[in-house]
């Protein structure tokens, strides 16, 4: 049994599926719908916790596949746990390493066991399964566990699908079998590809289970961006409405605008760091490449309606020259802006929803017919 975990649904539009909530866990509260920004080897790239906290970031997302290989689990457990050891005083979500097997791994071979690959970092080779994962995960100690799952390429037959499908929700069952913390939520995740009544019989079947939480996960794997949506759409109407819902590795505007009319609760992307480290800033939907030459000479604040200290604080000339001197610094004051930029996305619907304005603010969002 769960403790320290509740999810309380404060406001339902009244024109979508959208909702605002609120997820309490051990490590604080998470106001939904919310971005959670990626820290995959225990810190968000450049950017310091103080900072971080600053973008109004609550959860963040640690990966157990990469703190597994560096620095090992055993040495988080010695330092008191992740918690602890980043510095994040705040909720963690540790992801399964299901996921990062299947895209990062060479040599992989799937059984029923689990998974054996060899590590990219030092060639050995590395055997994962579902209690390998939920016991890293447990030394690890984030607040929300993730199940380990595996997910399948796009694209892929029905019937491999539909056997990765139902493997998934077996190791998931090893997985509730093998946790052992009280004070960590496991969430299952749904997969099922791009077969919708695939993932209507993974959903039923997870909604079974009486998890604390759920994910919609094998989405943004390469799928025409119109599946994500409709994946969602057949997803998220089976899963309990008293519990959170997290759609994994996305976090562009307008697909987490779709999936919050769905329904969904969480997100997250490696967008707002990786953009930063090209020299990309996210403002009000748009992509901007500060290197460009327009910006050599631009004095204005990066975004002037954005709160965060590098809109407060520097111009876009600054930035400009910080990423044309590859300063260290312009990494760091890209990615606190792009964060800020996601969480505050998502903070306006969230308002929206609670004033009942979600439609009218955001339904520009909710049409195909723009890139
Ligand atoms: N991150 C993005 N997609 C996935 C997924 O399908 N499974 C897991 N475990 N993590 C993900
Ligand atoms: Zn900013």
């Amino acid at each position: 049994m769960t403790t320290g975990f509740t999810f309380t649904c404060q406001a339902l539009c009244c024109d979508t599926k959208a909702r605002a909530g609120i997820f309490a866990t051990p490590h604080g509260l998470v106001e939904t719908p919310r971005f959670m920004p990626v820290g995959t080897l225990a810190n968000v790239k450049t950017v310091t916790p103080d900072q971080l906290r600053a973008t109004g970031a609550q959860l963040v997302l640690a990966n157990t596949y990469h703190l597994h290989l560096q620095p090992g689990e055993s040495i988080v457990a010695q330092a008191g746990g992740l918690h602890r050891f980043m510095a994040w005083d705040g909720p963690i979500l540790t992801d399964s390493g299901g996921f990062q097997v299947f895209s990062l791994s060479e040599m992989r071979t799937i059984a029923e066991a689990g998974v054996t690959f060899r590590s990219p970092r030092d060639g050995q080779m590395i055997y994962l399964t579902p209690e390998r994962s939920i016991a890293i995960q447990n030394a690890l100690g984030a607040d929300v566990i993730m199940a380990f799952d595996e997910c399948p390429p796009y694209p892929a037959s029905y019937d491999a699908v539909m056997d990765s499908t139902d493997r998934t929700y077996r190791w998931l069952k090893r997985c509730i079998a093998a946790h052992e913390r009280t004070d960590q939520a496991l969430f299952g995740i749904v997969q099922g590809g791009v077969y919708p009544d695939l993932r209507r019989l993974a959903a039923e079947q997870l909604a079974q289970l009486d998890l604390p939480g759920y994910a919609i996960g094998g989405v943004s794997v390469g799928e025409p961006a119109n599946l994500i949506q409709a994946i969602v759409q057949a997803t998220t109407p089976l899963l309990p409405p008293d519990k959170p819902r997290y759609l994994m590795g996305v976090g562009t505007y307008r697909e987490m605008v779709q999936a919050i009319a769905t329904g969904v609760d969480l997100f997250d992307c490696v967008i707002p760091t990786r953009l930063a480290r090209h020299g990309n800033a996210l403002v009000q939907g748009d992509r901007w490449n500060l290197r460009n030459a327009r910006f050599r000479e631009d004095f204005t604040a990066l975004d002037a309606s954005c709160p965060c200290y590098t809109c407060k604080t520097f111009s876009r000339a600054y930035l400009s020259h910080l990423l044309r001197s590859q300063e260290l610094l312009a990494y760091t004051l890209l990615s606190i802006h792009n964060i800020t930029e996601l969480v505050q996305f998502t903070q306006t619907i969230r308002r929206a929803i609670l004033n009942g304005t979600f439609k009218a603010e955001f339904g520009h969002w909710l049409t195909d017919s723009e890139t």
